[in-house]
């Protein structure tokens, strides 16, 4: 199970939030998913775009995400909708040597729905799903421009232990970015990349604020 989302005194408004592992969509959850990404990429990070691909690119992007084994897709929700996501991904089969370490991608929260505690809820559902896994490790990079990232990251316990100056290239102008990395304590009985018995389940949380 995932854990709650962490609340905010300061937004104190009826609002339903919470986090969920997703394993197909249901109603309009991709298309929710992919007009929080454009937002997202809009406001200025898109985990790897620059701009807003076509709407049947992105969709098939997502579609993608639930395809592949090594994905593991958690949502944030807001009063239902989906509004921020991020992913647990496993290194390919062959890389034994890495199998420790899982890394995290595509973690964002649509600009609306922040302030919410929700990237707190998405990255404590990493946590536990890692845990789960039995990974000993967590592995991130950032744009040093996503300062609410680098603050939330290193305030749930990601240590920075690279950077890279060349890291991205926005506007013909490179961009420095961050390594972090976040030690886990394989739960008990998980060898590395095991399945566990909430991997068919559904975790969610819920929290009326
Ligand atoms: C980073 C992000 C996911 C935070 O989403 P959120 O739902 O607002 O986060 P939460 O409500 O859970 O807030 C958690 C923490 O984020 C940090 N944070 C959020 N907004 C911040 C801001 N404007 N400045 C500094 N820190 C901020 C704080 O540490 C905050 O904890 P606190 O409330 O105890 O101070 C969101 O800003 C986002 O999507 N940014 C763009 C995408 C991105 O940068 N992704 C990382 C790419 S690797």
């Amino acid at each position: 199970m995932t854990t709650a989302a962490h609340p905010h005194p300061q937004n104190s408004s009826a609002v339903t939030t919470r986090v969920e592992w997703l394993t197909h969509f249901a109603g309009t959850d991709l298309q929710d998913l992919c007009a929080a990404t454009e937002q997202a990429i809009l406001d200025g990070n898109g985990f790897g775009w620059l701009k807003a691909p076509p709407r049947d690119k992105l969709e098939s992007y997502w579609r993608g995400v639930l395809l592949v084994p090594e994905r593991d897709l958690v949502v944030a929700r807001y009063d239902g909708t989906i509004v921020g996501s991020a992913q647990l991904v496993r290194p390919p089969a062959n890389n034994e040597a890495q199998a420790f370490a899982a890394q995290v991608t595509t973690f964002f929260v649509a600009p609306f729905a922040r302030g919410h505690g929700l990237a707190h809820g998405l990255l404590d559902a990493i946590d536990v799903r890692a845990a789960e896994r039995g990974f000993e490790a967590i592995e991130l990079n950032v744009r040093d421009t996503q300062k609410a990232a680098i603050a939330l990251y290193e305030k749930c316990g990601y240590v920075r232990w690279a950077t890279k100056k060349k890291y991205a290239k926005v506007n013909a102008a490179f961009v420095v970015g961050h390594y972090y990395a976040k030690e886990v304590v394989p739960s008990q009985s998980t060898a590395t990349g095991a399945a566990t018995d909430s991997d068919s389940k559904v975790a969610r949380m819920a929290r009326r604020r």
